[in-house]
């Protein structure tokens, strides 16, 4: 638990502090009972240094695990060789060299994130086997899909060049930023890793993997999505992470929705993705008018949206006093507001003790300050709460076949309103989006009814000739 579940000790089951296997198996079965698929979470790049394979490692240099891992010489400096040299400028996310010194064995091993999270070495066949295996083994238990973490880091230059020095970096930034990571990421094997697993999911019926991938400013958006998108469509796609780094503003929002809906075309899927448990929370970013609006637009749009747990409360980013600090990256790389703690705090289910996530006299992380109102009880029994909105949007893609269908269509966007169609032959849904906090004009064609309005207005005096739309609404109109 260095990294909170991404350092992985044993493949093959559950934490103890959370459950064991068979708890596992009754999840999977209640699930499924509920028409309800599980993936997990499953760790490639790296494992824990307490795996047995790390700990044969470190044993021996001829260890048959040693080549598990990625070990090399120090660097040597004209005829000397000092111990304190790392082999390249590799940098860890959460701080400092990503080389940690073994004594024993006078060579360094490599780790993109903590050093108790050391790299895998994917060019080894026997590491490719072992982790096609564990997948097996997990989607024989009943799992329907994996989301795959940290890909990027899997591919690494072959040759361990250094990074070259990135111009752009200022003081004050994330210190990983100081070397563009042209070398230490996106490796020229790493598609090829990833078949690895794609050939996996294709030994079954209907399983699925979700790839971590962030998008890299290097790369032109595009070359991208071909890079990851077509890796095998058929079983994984990648999250769309670019929701939670766009600015707050229409252009900026139809411009990332467009270039991604252009060159996905039809046939390859979007996974929209507006908050996850390594970003501060939407609410937190934009307001709560703004998360209100935005829900409209992510549940509008095409593809398979990713919802945050309590995104769909409207649930704002945890106040987390120093003594609270959980996260590793906030304890090694302090007081920028990188640590991941604010996001992932527990889950108010009611307005009673600890919100009801816990009977322990303390949760692992605070409350959020608000959770008196903001919680599941509490918004279920207000038409108007974060949730009944969600509630609605959900409802409308799954009475309606076009949304499950891929037709987008940019409508419109000027500098407050962003609007865009889905259509197919029997229905029209036209979705307008005001990112302005005042009202503007948009005229959109007669016959719409309205269906859902972000911030709840009716526009009686309007329909059926809307012209004009409230602040920060996101409505969706009907027609056919
Ligand atoms: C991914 C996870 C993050 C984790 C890291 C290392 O980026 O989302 O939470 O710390 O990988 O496994």
């Amino acid at each position: 638990m260095n990294d909170f579940g991404y350092d992985v000790s044993d493949y093959r089951n559950v934490d103890p502090l959370f459950g064991n296997l068979e708890n596992f198996d009754t999840l999977i079965a209640e699930a499924h009972e509920r028409d309800i698929k599980v993936l997990i979470d499953f760790v490639p790049n790296h494992t824990s240094s307490d795996h047995p394979w790390f700990k044969a490692a470190l044993e021996s240099r001829d260890n048959p695990y040693r080549d598990y891992y990625i070990f090399k010489d120090p660097k040597s400096a004209g005829s000397e060789t000092h111990t304190t040299l790392p082999p390249n400028n590799w940098l860890s996310v959460f701080g400092g060299s990503a080389w940690e010194y073994d004594g024993a064995s006078g060579q360094y091993y490599y780790h993109a994130f903590l050093a108790e999270q050391p790299d895998l070495n994917w060019e080894n066949p026997a590491v490719q086997e072992e982790m096609a295996n564990i997948i097996r083994f997990w989607f024989d238990r009943g799992v329907d899909g994996i989301r795959v973490d940290a890909i990027r880091w899997m591919g690494k230059d072959l040759e361990f060049r250094d990074d070259p020095e990135n111009p752009h970096f200022k003081t004050g930034q994330d210190p990983y930023h100081m070397v563009r990571h042209i070398h230490s990421r996106f490796g020229p094997r790493q598609e090829d890793y990833l078949r690895v697993m794609t050939s996996v999911a294709r030994e079954y019926e209907d399983k699925i993997i979700i790839w971590e991938d962030h998008r890299d400013t290097l790369t032109p958006v595009p070359q991208q999505i071909k890079r990851i998108h077509g890796v095998d469509p058929e079983v994984s796609a990648p999250f769309i992470f670019e929701p939670m780094h766009t600015p707050f503003s229409s252009q900026a929002f139809a411009n990332m929705v467009n270039t991604n809906q252009q060159h996905l075309g039809k046939d390859l899927q979007p996974f929209y993705c507006f908050g996850n448990h390594d970003e501060h929370r939407l609410v937190t970013r934009f307001g709560e008018k703004q998360a209100r609006m935005l829900a409209v637009m992510q549940l509008m749009l095409p593809g398979t949206p990713v919802l945050y747990y309590g995104q769909e409360l409207g649930m704002p980013d945890a106040t987390i006093h120093k003594d609270q600090v959980q996260d590793p990256f906030e304890k090694r790389v302090p007081d920028r507001g990188l640590g991941r703690d604010p996001e992932r705090s527990p889950m108010p289910w009611n307005n009673g003790p600890n919100a009801g996530f816990t009977t322990a006299a303390t949760p692992w992380l605070p409350l959020i300050d608000d959770y008196r109102h903001i919680n599941v009880e509490t918004e279920l029994e207000d038409k108007n709460s974060f949730l009944w909105l969600h509630k609605t949007l959900l409802d409308l893609r799954r009475e309606h076949p076009v949304f499950y269908e891929p037709s987008y269509e940019h409508a419109y966007v000027d500098d407050a309103v962003f609007a865009f169609w889905r259509t197919n032959e029997t229905e029209q849904f036209l979705t307008i989006l005001n990112f302005s906090e005042s009202e503007a004009e948009f005229y959109a064609p007669e016959g719409g009814k309205l269906v859902v309005s972000a911030q709840g207005h009716d526009y009686d005096d309007q329909l059926p000739v809307f012209a004009k739309i409230n602040a920060l609404d996101g409505v969706v109109l009907r027609y056919g």
